[in-house]
């Protein structure tokens, strides 16, 4: 089998499984080969070698696999991030997380800040990337996240200002590492149903918290007013209401709401500096 033959086979496989089969199908062949998607085209009438292995890869996209970790790559505020089974995979609304908080960095210049459930790392890579002083304290409690973290942390060469303690929420974390919170925290309504490819592949610690899906982001508001310092989170786009129920029963009334490019409720910064 060539080349071009394997191609139009996988993409006749993926029609009707994934929503852009030609796109996913030269992405799986370019990885197969090892090579760049854009020159699939010189290899066009070569023979496949380990055809077995690519239809492999294909049957587990059929499956609903994400791409990202069959291809052990995700894209992230321009830059490619090692991503695999037992971390989040990085989403393009989360880059905004990482400009409000680059925005408060910036603004007040901060030089210590921590990252609440650190993932992948990609948001404190970015963060550590943008801000060659700041150093940053990133918790999380999956071991596996931490190690996939510690990956990137060291393809980008940040193990001196990007630390990893595997604690929950804040637990250790002394007052002076902590200028400011920054938080992508699971926020899915326990019990949500989710499309396959994020619910029978992606950590349900890193997608569902109790209840409506605050707790957590609520824990960490309540950190911020304790320590006295802002917060950056994420949240889900229909839980502004219940957010804004809890600023106010907290007396906080410094909070900004920011929206994703649809116009959706994405996420807040509080500042619990002078409450
Ligand atoms: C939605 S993911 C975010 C990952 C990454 N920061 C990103 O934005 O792509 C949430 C992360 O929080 C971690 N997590 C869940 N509960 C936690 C807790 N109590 N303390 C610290 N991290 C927690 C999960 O393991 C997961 O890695």
């Amino acid at each position: 089998m060539t080349v071009a033959e394997a191609l139009n086979e996988s993409l006749v496989a993926l029609e009707g499984a994934v929503e852009r089969p030609r796109l996913e199908a030269e992405i799986l062949l370019a990885h197969h080969l090892g090579c760049d998607r854009t020159r699939l085209l010189l290899h066009d009438r070569e023979t496949l070698r380990d055809a077995e292995g690519f239809f492999a890869l294909v049957k587990r996209r059929r499956a609903h696999e994400p791409i990202e970790y069959i291809t052990r790559r995700v894209g992230f505020y321009g830059e490619e991030f090692f991503i695999a089974p037992g971390a989040l995979i990085p989403r393009p609304e989360t880059e905004l997380l990482v400009d409000e908080a680059a925005s408060l960095i910036r603004r007040r210049g901060l030089r210590q800040i921590v990252e609440i459930g650190v993932g992948s790392g990609a948001v404190s890579v970015t963060l550590a990337r943008l801000f060659p002083d700041l150093r940053i304290v990133a918790t999380d409690i999956s071991e596996a996240a931490l190690a996939i973290a510690a990956e990137n942390i060291r393809r980008f060469a940040l193990a001196d200002r990007i630390e990893l303690r595997r604690v929950s929420l804040l637990e250790g974390v002394a007052p002076d590492e902590a200028e400011l919170i920054v938080s992508n925290p699971p926020y899915v309504a326990a019990g949500t149903a989710l499309e396959p490819t994020v619910g029978e592949y992606e950590p349900h610690e890193a997608l569902f918290a109790p209840g409506d899906g605050t707790a957590l982001l609520r824990r960490i508001v309540e950190l911020a007013q304790e320590r006295g310092v802002p917060a950056v989170c994420e949240m889900g786009y229909d839980q502004r209401a219940p957010m804004e129920a809890f600023f106010a029963s907290r007396g906080i009334g410094n909070v900004r709401f920011y929206r994703d490019l649809a116009g959706l409720d994405r996420g807040f910064v509080v500042d619990c500096r002078f409450e």
